[in-house]
């Protein structure tokens, strides 16, 4: 018998065999989706970061390993961090104190005068401040299941990820006894739970919350016989911030409970449900100077309570309706994709990773297991994102889950693409899980980056941040204080802000949300333009009237220097949106404001240059490039994706500077740029996230061969068998480390093959929307139903044998008589359409 026969019988057995259902749970089908579309195990998970599975409501993530006689869920909490001001009343988001000002504008003065004169410095002269206890996101521990006894070795063990539900299933027998397991991270009721069921009554099963060792004041308690709660504060001695969390079983059916020393135990029981939650004292609402930058608010014991009593009112088949109506109206309700996959219910997740490695390697034509592992990875990216980016912050490099007291690269924001890039996938797929991000720029990094425009930049408009940053607004350019050690290539990135205003940008072009424009949007981006206007210099190297960034380190790379392409393209960019922005919203208030920006911008060196071997350059100057052969980053070509200044490239036409470039030209010295930058596996490159944004380009540049080839390359090399993106692959498990970066720019990757339309500089300009750019031959049939664009347009469109076959375009949402030029590779149609507001076209 075929393995796949065997899982399906196995299956049906579970369902029929259980003669009575004790409710109205096990009476619906608890059976893998029919679309294929889960992670599925036939071992509990042994490790965490290669195995265990992510469920998350934003507020709170669960690492789920599914296991028999003792289950272990992490559980995270999204804002709860070690180190700021809870471990430091004088931690300063890495900036100068008062006293130290004069002589670091006298240094930075320094540093740029000799970067003029000389083209580069050799260090950052001292304008690096100690980052201080930047902290790290942290684990608030983990729930523990165990029965004190089986009943027999188990068999027919099956975990799953649901991604059409958003559930983990498990379902395994003890001899004639069958055992299901559901696990939920419900938004809606702000709480996840764990429920067994077993077809016989349980003996007894235990609950208890296991606290992380290095956390101190842990106190954990009973609250009568069904509750459990673990206070404690995260950082050693007492120093660190308050958290709770606090669950509770109930029970449906017979059985009792009691809790004392630290357990719940539960006997003679057949359905079994645990909630819990969890909330810290953090306040975002408290990061202001007026504030001292405290992020302090209240003890979190009356929310957890609050929150823990409204639930418990709530009959389980609610709760898991509740959940599910929420996580189908956010991920698929109007956005839909298929690749020409089918399911396969005869080859567990793991297994099929395998076979891809082994078929990656080997270079045959790709097939029906290839795809479907292409697709899920798409509807898991999404997955990770709704999971983990609407609670209380944004989704952080590790989403929202982490093992333990510290938390890779802290777990924080890196945002001179990794951030960017885990939010690639949402405005285009339709997500509304943005703002919680616009939220954390406004109450986080825009008030102390103020503080670091002003003290280390001397500007006294508008804020600055750097690469790093976390919950407690480190905006500094922060240093270690170690002897002779420059931290300038990573730290130096004070266009992270800039780059972020793309996001913002395009929140409103794609969803065409003016009063969110007026409210939020266009108050970060004229503060982040306020800044660049007052920091940018007039050239005095190339004496050519532009205005450039100094001091500038290209993202990760050595030199420091002037005039970096990428900072260059973001400033300029970020001048556009404010213009855009100003057409749409019509401020009269704001018309002085606008002036000025466009002056600035028509002095505003566009960043891009040729070196004399073709290449598009790193730098104003050409400067030694060794470093930069195969570098993990493609910094200059952001332009080309996921931004536009260089796919929308129009020559300047008023004679300033003599450096412009036909479209053609820059298009060639961006590909050759990218070819040289080789498929992201050099030294210290070794992550997912640089493979996938090659991906993407290469894409953009309408050849799915290559596309194909480095999108396969990726996920061959960069998922674990949970299909946690990795950095470190091939290392051991301890070194392995999951970042989410890849998971978010996996799926963009996927559908800049399928459909394109950058931005343009101007809101008039024709938007050039491009179907089926770079669809590989694999991908031969498929569909994408309401994929979005920006100016507030839904495309549907379907193809055969790789040929569009049906098409429509509706929209816009707002702004009535947008002017598309749609075109489709390959298939004659280029078509120039006037779209009035809601209107559908139908295109092919
Ligand atoms: C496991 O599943 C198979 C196939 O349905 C069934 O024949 C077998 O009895 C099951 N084993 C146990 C121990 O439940
Ligand atoms: C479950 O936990 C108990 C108590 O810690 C331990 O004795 C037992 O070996 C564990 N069982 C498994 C399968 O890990
Ligand atoms: C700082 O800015 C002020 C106001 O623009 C200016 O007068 C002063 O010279 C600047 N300091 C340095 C060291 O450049
Ligand atoms: C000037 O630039 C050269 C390389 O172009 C470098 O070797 C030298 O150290 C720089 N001088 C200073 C003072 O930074
Ligand atoms: C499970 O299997 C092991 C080894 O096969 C055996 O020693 C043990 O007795 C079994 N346990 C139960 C409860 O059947
Ligand atoms: C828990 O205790 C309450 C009384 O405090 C009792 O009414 C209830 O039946 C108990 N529940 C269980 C499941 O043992
Ligand atoms: C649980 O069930 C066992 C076996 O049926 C029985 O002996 C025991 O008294 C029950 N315990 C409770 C607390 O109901
Ligand atoms: C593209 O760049 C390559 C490498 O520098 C060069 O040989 C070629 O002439 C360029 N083609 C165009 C059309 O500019
Ligand atoms: C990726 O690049 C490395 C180093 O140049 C090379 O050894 C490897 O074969 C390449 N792999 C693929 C799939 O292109
Ligand atoms: C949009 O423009 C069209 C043609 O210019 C006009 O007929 C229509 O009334 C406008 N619709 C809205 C909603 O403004």
């Amino acid at each position: 018998m075929k393995r796949a026969t065997l899982i399906l019988l196995a299956l049906s057995t579970i369902v029929n065999g259980l003669s009575k259902p004790t409710d109205s749970l096990l009476s619906r089908s608890f059976a893998f989706p029919k679309s294929g579309n889960a992670l599925w195990y036939r071992s509990p998970a042994a490790n965490w970061v290669l195995e265990s599975l992510p469920i998350g409501n934003g507020y709170m993530g669960a690492s789920v390993f599914s296991g028999v006689q003792n289950d272990t869920i992490l559980v995270n909490l999204d804002n709860l961090w070690a180190g700021g001001p809870f471990a430091d009343p004088a931690y300063n988001g890495a900036n100068w104190g008062e006293s130290d000002v004069p002589a670091v504008h006298q240094r930075l003065k320094a540093l740029r005068e000799t970067i003029f004169a000389n083209g580069t410095a050799n260090d950052l002269n001292g304008i690096t401040p100690d980052a201080g206890q930047y902290g790290t996101f942290a684990s608030a521990g983990s729930l523990v299941v165990s029965r004190p006894q089986i009943i027999s070795n188990y068999t027919n063990y099956t975990r799953w990820l649901d991604l059409d539900d958003g559930v983990i299933r498990s379902t395994w027998s003890e001899g004639y006894i069958t055992f299901r397991r559901e696990y939920i991270c419900s938004y809606p009721d702000h709480s996840c739970s764990h429920k067994t069921s077993a077809s016989q009554a349980i003996p007894k099963i235990l609950y208890s919350i296991v606290p992380i060792a290095d956390h101190s004041d842990i106190e954990i308690s009973c609250k009568g016989n069904s509750t459990l709660v673990l206070r404690a504060r995260a950082g050693a001695n007492g120093m660190g911030m308050l958290y709770e969390v606090a669950g509770s079983v109930r029970l449906s059916g017979d059985g009792s409970t009691t809790c004392s020393n630290g357990y719940i135990s539960v006997l003679n029981a057949t359905d079994i449900w645990f909630t819990w939650t969890g909330d810290t004292e953090y306040n975002i609402n408290a990061g202001t100077a007026a504030q001292h930058y405290s992020f302090k608010g209240s003890d979190p014991h009356s929310q957890v309570t609050g929150i823990l009593a409204r639930v418990a009112s709530i009959p389980y088949a609610k709760y898991l309706q509740n959940h599910l109506n929420d996580y189908k109206r956010g991920t698929s309700q109007s956005f839909s994709l298929d690749l020409g996959q089918s399911p396969d219910w005869s080859t567990p997740t793991d297994v099929l990773l395998k076979n891809y490695q082994a078929w990656q390697k080997s270079r045959q034509p790709s097939d029906a297991s290839t795809t479907l592992l292409e697709w899920i990875l798409v509807n898991y990216g999404r997955y990770l994102m709704f999971s983990s980016a609407r609670g209380n912050l944004p989704a952080n490099l590790q989403g929202v889950w982490s093992q333990g007291a510290w938390s890779p690269w802290s777990g924080d924001y890196h945002a001179n693409i990794n951030v960017q890039m885990m939010y690639w996938p949402v405005e285009v797929t339709g997500m509304d899980v943005t703002q919680t991000l616009w939220d954390f720029i406004q109450k986080t990094v825009v008030p102390r980056g103020g503080d670091t425009a002003q003290t280390l930049y001397n500007v006294s408009r508008g804020w600055v941040m750097h690469d790093e940053t976390n919950i407690f607004g480190s905006t500094g350019m922060k240093g270690l204080d170690i002897p002779n050690y420059n931290p300038a290539e990573w730290t130096n990135y004070a266009a992270a802000g800039a780059w972020l205003m793309t996001h913002v940008w395009d929140h409103f072009d794609f969803t065409g949300d003016i009063a969110w424009l007026k409210r939020q949007g266009y108050p970060l981006l004229k503060a982040t333009a306020e800044y660049w206007l007052d920091a940018l210099q007039v050239d005095a190297y190339s004496k050519d009237g532009s205005l450039v960034v100094n001091p500038c380190n290209s993202p990760e790379l050595p030199q420091t220097t002037f005039g970096c392409t990428h900072w260059q393209q973001m400033i300029w960019e970020l001048f556009n949106s404010v213009d855009k922005a100003l057409s749409v919203l019509h401020l009269g208030s704001e018309k002085a404001f606008l002036e000025e920006v466009r002056a600035a911008r028509s002095k505003v060196d566009r960043g891009f240059r040729i070196s004399p071997s073709g290449v598009l350059q790193e730098w104003k100057l050409d400067l030694d490039n060794s470093d930069r052969l195969a570098h993990r980053h493609l910094s200059p070509l952001t332009g080309l994706y996921p931004s536009y200044s260089i796919s929308s490239w129009v020559p300047r036409s008023d004679g300033f500077m003599s450096t412009d470039l036909s479209k053609s030209a820059l298009i060639n010295a961006s590909r050759t740029l990218l070819m040289q930058r080789g498929n992201g596996t050099s030294p210290d490159a070794d992550a997912g996230w640089g493979k996938f944004w090659r991906a993407a380009c290469w894409a953009q540049l309408g050849e799915p061969t290559r596309f194909y080839s480095q999108l396969s390359y990726g996920i061959a090399r960069n998922f674990a068998s949970n299909l946690f993106s990795l950095y470190n692959p091939f290392n051991t498990a301890e070194n392995t480390l999951f970042q989410m970066d890849a998971n978010g720019g996996y799926p963009a990757a996927v559908l800049n093959a399928l459909v394109q339309a950058p931005d343009t500089q101007r809101r008039d300009e024709t938007l050039v929307v491009t179907l089926l750019p770079a669809l590989p031959s694999s991908w031969s049939r498929g569909h994408l139903y309401g994929v979005r664009t920006r100016r507030g347009l839904e495309l549907d469109l379907e193809w055969r044998s790789g040929k569009l076959t049906k098409a429509s375009i509706k929209g816009p949402r707002i702004l009535n008589g947008t002017v598309v030029q749609v075109k489709v590779q390959g298939a004659g149609i280029n078509r120039q359409i006037t779209l009035t507001r809601g209107q559908s076209v139908t295109l092919a």
